[in-house]
């Protein structure tokens, strides 16, 4: 079964001025779009046609098979469709802000505190040369920020995504043009979506008491 664009979960004209709803247009309704079409014409009438988008995130991962070229151009696009499925429930009007207990007594447990694991978050995401993704992750019970290129995501290396920042120069350009820490800065002090935080906080606690 074909994959369908998932809508954004907010009114695009909700984010500003940190996101405009110019940024949203595009990103979401051509460049994510692109990707899922892009993607359904890939899988068409192969093993795939059937799987679950993390299915085949995982099963790409290492651009085997028969033909590696494809498999690597069918992880980057489930990867990109997955990363702005997770980007868009990463980011909500009216977030930043306090975090709520759960999420900060853990995010204290890792960087100390609030401030400062956003200024490493920032810092990483300044760090990444060329397009790529920044992420709070749990690997082991700890929280940890990476970075991954292109459209690779923690999925294939044992990480549990907690919350992301697209770092892509679509996602900032229109409103920041290069400035990329400043867009980064802005995402988590206003539009973070730290109740999301939480909800994956639960979730991948309990898979791994599973
Ligand atoms: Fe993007």
């Amino acid at each position: 079964m074909a994959f369908e664009l998932k809508p954004l979960p907010f009114p695009k004209e909700s984010l500003g001025p940190t996101m405009s709803t110019s940024t949203l247009e595009h990103h979401h309704e051509k460049h994510h779009a692109g990707y899922v079409k892009k993607l359904n014409e890939l899988i068409a009438g192969t093993k795939y046609a059937s799987s679950d988008l993390e299915s085949i995130i995982r099963a790409t991962a290492r651009g085997q098979g028969k033909d590696p070229t494809k498999e690597k151009t069918i992880f980057n696009n489930a990867a990109q469709v997955w990363n702005h499925d997770f980007f868009w429930e990463s980011i909500a009007p009216n977030g930043g802000g306090s975090l709520p207990d759960p999420v900060l007594k853990r995010i204290n447990a890792s960087f100390g505190s609030q401030e400062n694991f956003r200024d490493r978050f920032v810092e990483a995401s300044v760090e990444q040369f060329g397009s790529g993704w920044a992420w709070l992750v749990s690997k082991d019970g700890k929280l940890e920020i990476v970075t991954t290129h292109d459209a690779d995501n923690p999925l294939t290396s044992g990480q549990h995504a907690l919350w992301t920042c697209d770092l892509w120069e679509h996602a900032y350009y229109l409103d920041y043009q290069h400035e990329r820490a400043e867009f980064v800065k802005a995402v988590i002090e206003h539009i973070a979506n730290w109740q999301f935080v939480g909800k994956r906080l639960v979730e991948v606690e309990r898979d791994r008491a599973a």
